[in-house]
């Protein structure tokens, strides 16, 4: 008993250093320069659509309003708002258009080159948007909701391409339960044609839609296969055509569709009478996925028979291998890690690409991630959970408890890894440092490169970790991130093991400032990197 007593004094200590080390070097510091007052088209370059489907695009660009906004060779069918550069309208026919977008103020005019893809895939480049689950949790509404996005809209974020709305757990109905907290969601959860019914905190789903739409920006929901979610609301157990033709009434354009409850289903324990193939999660060694992939194959395949796109999001922790077979069942993008929290984790106690280490801390998941690299491409995203920066706290919101670096390597290391971008945050919360993170154009960029390629580690020294994304005009990005906890010197040199040749323009991402060209073979980039952070850059062969 001693012992153990004396073993916790130690961890504890040790813990406190940890903490006093990390916290030395790490108030808020905001790197990137303000985006001028002058005109600015961001976000992707390229949008999926189906033929049929409306349409809804709003040209993100940062500057001085009032702004009008211009696209030449917009295809027939679609129009755009002057004022607000919303794109709406219906494509009929597959095909591919390249249009111009402009844009114009009393300061000076922008323009961007972008790609129409009007084809079966969506979601071309990572879903940008927020989710109410790390902020609000079960105490999300309606108002909430409402002011999430009104926020994503006053804060500016919408000018950087921040899109989707995502509402997450806890618009449908409780079942049976005593918490005083949910005694307003117990209301029947379908109609007598088994039509689900939104919760009491939910009146309007479809005027909400709408609202979101009229900000221009787009709006998402949740559910599950199984009969109840992880929370304990009405899913789609039985009902997933009828669910699918509801969101779709509703106005919805994205699924986040999450196991949980499934497992009563596939493992046999709810009896069914209809065939389903079974899956035991707990079976370490299942090779058989059929009864894995099953409910959201049967899912998919009603979300696309609807006349709108929505973007469908499995949520099933990456168990059977999720990232092989996701496009098959038409995910879009799929969680491959247990949920997020607001902590480093585990990197540095050994667990880094060791098997271990799926869920909890941002570090242990971001930089676990090469296995599923090979499968993430345009309309495909592997999904490493949400962000934690800002105000979180499932309900009781606090600071993040990242540090500045922290969070600087959260949002670098997951535009490297292609990832879907929800912030997780209290959005009428948001300060200077986190808007900042946020609203850097070049780093989000990186996440919304048209070639859709995922960032893997090409060189392990020490606590440093290098990630290289590939991206689609022949550059390339680089994450050079500390893992340890006091600042690295270290020279990034020899780039030509990473594949690059010639003479390299160099441009910090974060400042957005040009560097030095180096020489690929002979060159070397001395760096330093602080605890926990990052330095990242752009490498583009210079001209
Ligand atoms: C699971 C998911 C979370 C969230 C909750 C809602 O834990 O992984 O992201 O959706 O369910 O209950």
């Amino acid at each position: 008993m001693k012992f153990r007593l004396l073993v916790a004094f130690f961890i504890a200590c040790a813990a406190q250093l940890y903490a006093a080390d990390i916290n030395a070097v790490s108030a808020p510091y905001i790197l990137t320069p303000p985006a001028p007052a002058t005109p600015r088209i961001n976000g992707a370059s390229v949008f999926g659509v189906r033929p049929g489907s409306p349409f809804l695009f709003t040209i993100p660009a940062t500057g001085e309003r009032p702004m009008t906004f211009a696209a030449d060779n917009l295809p027939h069918g679609l129009k755009l708002d002057s004022k607000t550069g919303c794109i709406t309208g219906t494509l009929k026919n597959k095909g591919e258009f390249s249009v111009t977008f402009r844009a114009k103020n009393s300061l000076g005019t922008a323009e961007k080159k972008f790609r129409i893809v009007c084809g079966d895939q969506i979601a071309l480049t990572p879903p940008m948007g927020w989710n109410s689950w790390n902020c609000f949790a079960q105490a999300v509404s309606a108002d909430k909701v409402k002011a999430a996005a009104d926020a994503m809209v006053k804060s500016g974020l919408i000018n950087h391409g921040w899109t989707y709305i995502n509402i997450d757990d806890f618009w449908e109905n409780h079942q049976p339960t005593k918490k005083p907290a949910l005694q307003d969601l117990l209301q029947p959860v379908r109609d007598q044609n088994g039509v689900i019914q939104p919760n009491a905190r939910f009146p309007d789903m479809k005027g909400l839609a709408d609202y979101v739409h009229g900000l221009g920006l787009k709006i998402g929901l949740y559910s599950s296969p199984g009969p109840w979610t992880c929370g304990g609301c009405a899913a789609s157990w039985q009902h997933e055509e009828q669910d699918a033709q509801t969101y779709a009434k509703w106005g919805f354009d994205y699924l986040k569709y999450d196991w949980c409850s499934y497992d009563d289903i596939a493992t046999g324990r709810i009896p069914n009478d209809k065939y389903i193939p079974r899956f035991n999660q707990s079976d370490a060694k299942a090779t058989n996925y059929a009864g894995a992939i099953y409910p959201y194959a049967v899912m998919g395949k009603f979300l696309r028979e609807q006349k709108r796109d929505i973007v469908f999001s499995l949520c099933q922790y990456g168990m059977a291998d999720v990232a092989k077979w996701g496009g098959s069942v038409k995910g879009n993008c799929w969680r491959v890690t247990d949920d997020i929290t607001d902590e480093w984790g585990r990197v540095n106690r050994g667990w880094l690409g060791e098997g271990g280490g799926d869920g909890g801390g941002m570090a242990t998941i971001g930089f676990n991630q090469d296995k599923n690299a090979p499968y993430s491409k345009p309309g495909n995203w592997n999904d490493p959970d949400m962000l934690v920066v800002g105000q979180v706290g499932w309900g009781n919101t606090h600071p993040t408890r990242l540090t500045p670096d922290e969070q600087y390597t959260h949002i670098s290391l997951w535009c490297l890894l292609a990832a879907p971008l929800l912030i997780g945050c209290d959005m009428e919360k948001l300060d200077a440092f986190t808007l900042n993170l946020l609203s850097n154009d070049e780093v989000l960029a990186i996440d919304q490169d048209a070639l859709g390629k995922q960032a893997t580690c090409v060189l392990k020294d020490g606590d440093v970790r290098v990630y290289e994304k590939e991206l689609a005009d022949g550059s390339h990005a680089f994450g050079i991130f500390n893992l340890g906890v006091a600042a690295a010197n270290w020279e990034l040199k020899a780039l030509t093991q990473f594949g690059l040749t010639g003479k390299q323009h160099v441009r910090d991402l974060w400042r957005q400032k040009d560097l030095a060209d180096v020489d690929a073979a002979s060159g070397a980039l001395p760096l330093t990197i602080p605890a926990h952070g990052v330095v990242l850059y752009k490498l583009t062969p210079a001209k």
